[in-house]
């Protein structure tokens, strides 16, 4: 007969935790891949965005979304030609997906050859992602919302919430004010950014909001007064080491061109950085609150 302290001594630790049990398994997985430039010269991206999507046709990702810079300069006519080229490679993705609109995709082009709409939702299981288009045309580089897509987003949250859901918010262009050494591009303007703030401290169920734009590798935060994850993506075009390893926030030291793998749990998000043609290399943990 056993006592209860020997009990306890013979009881490994992992069955007497039900967290860690529950958190064996990803509930599910999606895909994030931002900045394609199509068009961009220096280096091969259409093959850099097929072999991307390859890759995600072949990883547990339930969905897709692409975050913007779809076609480099995409102003330019002589430009314009590659979108129903992108459209094709991203029809290659054997689930459902959706994009945003960055600086260098006009929005006329956008609804043209890749949606109708700029913003758009996906649901999956207990999650909504909400996709908005944030992006001032080129050469803006900040970030900017509408009064129009406020409505909108507030409508959708209302939505979620309603359904018990979890929100990813997806654009081009970020919040966070990223300072030097940063290089702050982000929603700026006055008119949107006071509304947007109290938009994302008013919804609780908002659990990050990812983004592209900055060609920096993987980075983040989530010291802002209305405690969403915030996550600039890797972009899969190309990346470059701002050295920003001293500042604020995380900052992960690998710039390979690359997509990322969100892998959703009960308590937490885990991104993983994922080059093109090369294994994961890192991954980042966001906690989730209950
Ligand atoms: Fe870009």
């Amino acid at each position: 007969m056993f006592t209860r302290r020997q009990f306890l001594a013979a009881t490994p630790v992992v069955l007497a935790s039900p967290l860690l049990a529950a958190d064996a398994k990803p509930e599910f997985s999606f895909a994030l891949i931002t900045d394609t430039h199509l068009g961009k010269t220096g280096a091969d991206y259409v093959k850099r965005m097929t072999t991307a999507v390859a890759e995600i046709n072949d990883s547990a990702a339930s969905f897709t979304v692409f975050c913007g810079d779809l076609v480099d300069r995409g102003e330019v006519a002589a430009n314009q030609k590659l979108y129903p080229q992108w459209v094709e490679i991203a029809k290659g993705l054997k689930n459902e997906w959706s994009a945003v609109p960055g600086n260098h995709d006009p929005a006329e082009q956008f609804t043209k050859h890749v949606r109708k709409e700029t913003e758009s939702l996906l649901e999956f299981k207990n999650y909504r992602v909400l996709c908005f288009a944030d992006a001032e045309p080129n050469p803006g580089h900040l970030g900017v919302v509408t009064v129009d897509q406020l409505k909108w987003l507030q409508t959708r949250l209302e939505e979620a919430k309603k359904k018990d859901q979890r929100v990813v918010l997806v654009a081009h262009v970020v919040y966070h004010e990223n300072k030097h050494p940063d290089v702050g591009w982000y929603i700026k303007d006055k008119a949107s950014r006071e509304p947007f703030g109290k938009l994302l401290a008013d919804n609780k169920h908002i659990v990050a909001f990812f983004s592209g734009h900055h060609h920096c590798g993987m980075r983040g935060w989530n010291d802002t007064a209305h405690g969403i994850h915030e996550v600039i993506l890797p972009c899969v075009s190309y990346n470059n080491n701002r050295k920003l390893d001293a500042a604020p926030g995380f900052a992960e030291k690998e710039f390979r061109p690359a997509w990322v793998r969100v892998d959703v749990y009960p308590t937490k998000l885990v991104l993983n950085y994922k080059p093109v043609g090369a294994e994961v290399a890192v991954t980042r943990e966001l906690a989730l609150k209950e």
